[in-house]
């Protein structure tokens, strides 16, 4: 009996040791992928003569480019600066730089919230890197853009303008994420503004995003004539009651930032709320990579989203550092290596991209299943994440 309990110790300790990945190997792994994706982007010569910028994924077997306008735009330059970070060779440095210059322009696109995604993942972490200063006014410009789409009634920032037929003052939950441009804006100019926009639109959508289980809906409609809700439905979702899995990552990722920002206990609440959900949440495999929506009556036979995993595991590691005691950090440990155990394409395959089995948005029957530029942007942001302590 002795042995058996001794050998099942060992064999935990073994399983615990085993979901450590290494990340210089998965780092090199990834920089050998992005070199395939750099050649076959070489080779797209129409993309070039379209003014398509960045990859996004691939469909039907072929390379998706996207151009600067684009919500993915600035992922792909994310990446390489990512990769710049962990291995300090300068050519992926002078990669980054290329492919940041690429969406430069949109520092001046009003017609969007996912600025902050365009610009931040690629102006702010080159800025991070570098203290480039002209990297610094991009940001802060982007930022003045971001905010003009800022609405006083309601409190929040508008999302879409597209489908104006369906609603008429759509945000969505994905919008979090655009609100740490904001807090660097308030950050290099002195100017409380962008901090006050960013807190209202958090505290609104806290408010009105949720359910009591701390599940949110994906789009919330907005009257800015009385600032009143009015109606909480989906479009990327199974349906406007369901849990769309990278909409509850997002959010989780979108507080835990907010606290980090602000310092406001209810973020926290709220993450670790949300977490509980995400990591309780009984649809989800063993292996932790939620299937693309946690209602989809289909479940098993539908797709994953590894994106969300991906995303969430980022937001473990760095809700670890704000909560302790809740095993968050052994949790991301276990989604990442996952990622990079059985959901990495095989070296050369795929295009490039890094990671496989994402969902884009399937009730539009679009990009179900594929490899995906944010999937690889928030794989490579865990992976240097859980190398800080
Ligand atoms: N922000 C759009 C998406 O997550 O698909």
């Amino acid at each position: 009996m002795k042995s058996i309990l001794f050998l099942t110790a060992l064999l935990s300790v073994g399983m615990a040791k085993a979901q450590k990945i290494n990340v210089p190997k998965a780092f090199a792994d990834a920089g050998r992928q992005t070199e395939v994706l750099l050649q076959e982007i070489k080779k797209d010569t129409l993309a070039a003569k379209k003014n398509l910028v960045s990859p996004r994924t691939v469909e039907n077997g072929k390379l998706v480019m996207v151009n600067s306008r684009d919500w993915t735009s600035g992922f792909f330059a994310g990446e390489l600066w990512f990769l710049y970070e962990q291995s300090k060779n300068e050519k992926w440095k002078e990669l980054a730089r290329t492919y940041t210059e690429k969406v430069k322009k949109e520092q001046f696109n009003t017609g969007t919230h996912d600025l902050g995604f365009m610009m931040y993942c690629s102006f702010g972490n080159g800025y991070r890197l570098t203290g480039d200063t002209a990297y610094r006014n991009v940001i802060i410009q982007s930022a003045k853009s971001l905010v003009k789409r800022f609405n006083p009634v309601a409190g929040v920032i508008r999302s879409w303008d597209h489908n104006g037929a369906k609603w008429k003052y759509p945000v969505i939950i994905d919008n979090m994420m655009n609100l740490e441009l904001l807090f660097e804006a308030t950050k290099l100019t002195g100017d409380s503004s962008f901090y006050k926009i960013a807190i209202s639109h958090a505290d609104v959508t806290l408010k009105n995003h949720f359910r009591p289980d701390f599940s949110s809906w994906h789009v919330v409609d907005y009257d800015v004539q009385t600032g009143k809700v009015i109606q909480k439905v989906t479009a990327q979702g199974y349906s406007d009651a369901s849990a769309w899995a990278r909409g509850q990552a997002w959010a989780l990722y979108g507080y835990t930032m907010c606290y980090r920002e602000t310092g406001n206990k209810t973020y926290l609440a709220q993450a670790n709320g949300i977490a509980n959900l995400i990591l309780t949440n009984k649809s989800t495999p063993e292996d932790g990579v939620p299937y693309w929506d946690y209602n989809d009556p289909a479940i098993p036979n539908t797709s994953r989203d590894a994106s969300a995993a991906a995303i969430t595991a980022s937001a473990l590691y760095e809700l670890d550092g704000y909560s302790t005691g809740k095993g968050y950090r052994k949790t991301a440990d276990k989604l990442l290596y996952t990622l990079n155990k059985k959901y990495t394409s095989k070296p050369g395959s795929n295009k490039g991209f890094i990671l496989e089995h994402s969902t884009g948005h399937r009730p539009a029957k679009s990009e179900i299943d594929v490899p995906i530029n944010y999937a690889d942007y928030y794989y490579l942001e865990s992976l240097l994440r859980s190398e800080k302590k």
